[in-house]
């Protein structure tokens, strides 16, 4: 015991070397250990003291190796914390988040407000056959309007859909005579040169409303509260006379902007109209019986006006100086 005190109070003791102390005294052969067997040789008589003297000078050991491996471990635990160190003033890390794409800003408002009108958000493909894009739209092989979109074709039956109204034919198809009112945002293509109002791949937001007695009234009152909605309360709009195949009869529709110096003027953000009899009797629908309006707004268009815009291609050149201003409302 007293050769075991010695070698700990030396100092200079690890976890290691303790442990090795532990075993020149305590172990399988150590000192002690070696002393037990001794036990037989004694007469009976000195038996019971000879064990009771090993037995306290193991626990003594023990005892012993104990504390000290207490004080070991308390002072490698002082070492480590004198030697890190946490600087709370230290300014965190940021989280970088990603921001909404503007065109899905527009797009998410769009479907916001329609839903809460009653309408359903439809979709339908990019790649589309020739058939929806333009028969079913009332615009057959050979019509002019055709060279209005010129088009990317893919086979001789399939296009990057020139407009999202051929959801439209899509929809009433599916919709078998029932009555519909939807939108349909999405990506439509036009064989254009970029510049800064042309993009060949852009976006469109199309709406359908079919119905019993529905008309151009109803057609206006609902573009009249979306331009509102979009724009501001006392925003008006205008409706001029156009032409498309699928509408009749069909409308361009302004709204009034007023620019820096005061003045107004109004500029065009959608194509409208009655939907055309045969696109109805094409969608399997009795133009007797139902009638119908449709819309498609240019979403770039709303979005350039809306967040003063003056380049579609900042839509597409993924610039993050661009695309990080806007955060959501
Ligand atoms: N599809 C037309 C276009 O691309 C827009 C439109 C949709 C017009 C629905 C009338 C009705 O220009």
């Amino acid at each position: 015991v007293s050769e075991l005190k010695a070698k700990i109070q030396e100092g200079n003791l690890t976890l290691e070397l303790l442990e090795q102390l532990r075993v020149e005294f305590l172990g399988k052969s150590g000192k002690l250990t070696q002393l037990m067997p001794l036990i037989k040789t004694l007469p009976a008589d000195e038996k019971p003291s000879f064990g009771k003297w090993i037995n306290d000078a193991k626990v003594e050991m023990e005892s012993l190796i104990q504390t000290e491996k207490n004080e070991l471990l308390k002072k490698e635990l002082e070492l480590q914390l004198s030697k890190e160190s946490i600087d709370v003033s230290a300014p965190g890390y940021e989280f970088k988040t990603g921001t909404l794409h503007p065109l899905s800003l527009i797009v998410e408002d769009l479907e916001d407000y329609f839903i809460g009108q009653g309408f359903n958000v439809a979709e339908g493909p990019e790649l589309e056959q020739d058939l929806y894009n333009f028969e079913m739209m009332n615009l057959g092989v050979g019509h002019p309007a055709r060279e209005m979109h010129d088009s990317f074709y893919i086979t001789e039956t399939e296009l990057m859909r020139t407009h999202t109204s051929p959801v439209q034919a899509r929809y009433m198809l599916k919709s078998e005579g029932k009555p519909i009112a939807i939108i349909s945002p999405g990506k439509t293509y036009r064989r254009d040169p970029d510049d800064a109002t042309h993009s060949h791949q852009f976006m469109q937001c199309e709406g359908l409303v079919i119905g019993k007695d529905i008309n151009f009234a109803h057609l206006k009152e609902t573009l009249l509260q979306m331009a509102r909605h979009l724009f501001g309360p006392d925003r008006e709009i205008r409706l001029r006379p156009s032409y498309f195949p699928f509408t009749e009869p069909s409308v361009e529709v302004d709204v009034m902007f007023t620019k820096k110096d005061g003045s107004k003027r109004w500029i065009e953000v959608l194509g409208a109209g009655m939907v055309h009899p045969e696109v109805l009797r094409m969608g399997g629908y009795d133009a007797k019986e139902v009638s119908g309006f449709a819309f498609g707004i240019g979403v770039e268009r709303i979005a350039m006006l809306k967040y003063n815009i003056d380049d579609i291609r900042n839509f597409y050149t993924n610039d993050l100086r661009f695309l990080s201003q806007f955060k959501g409302e």
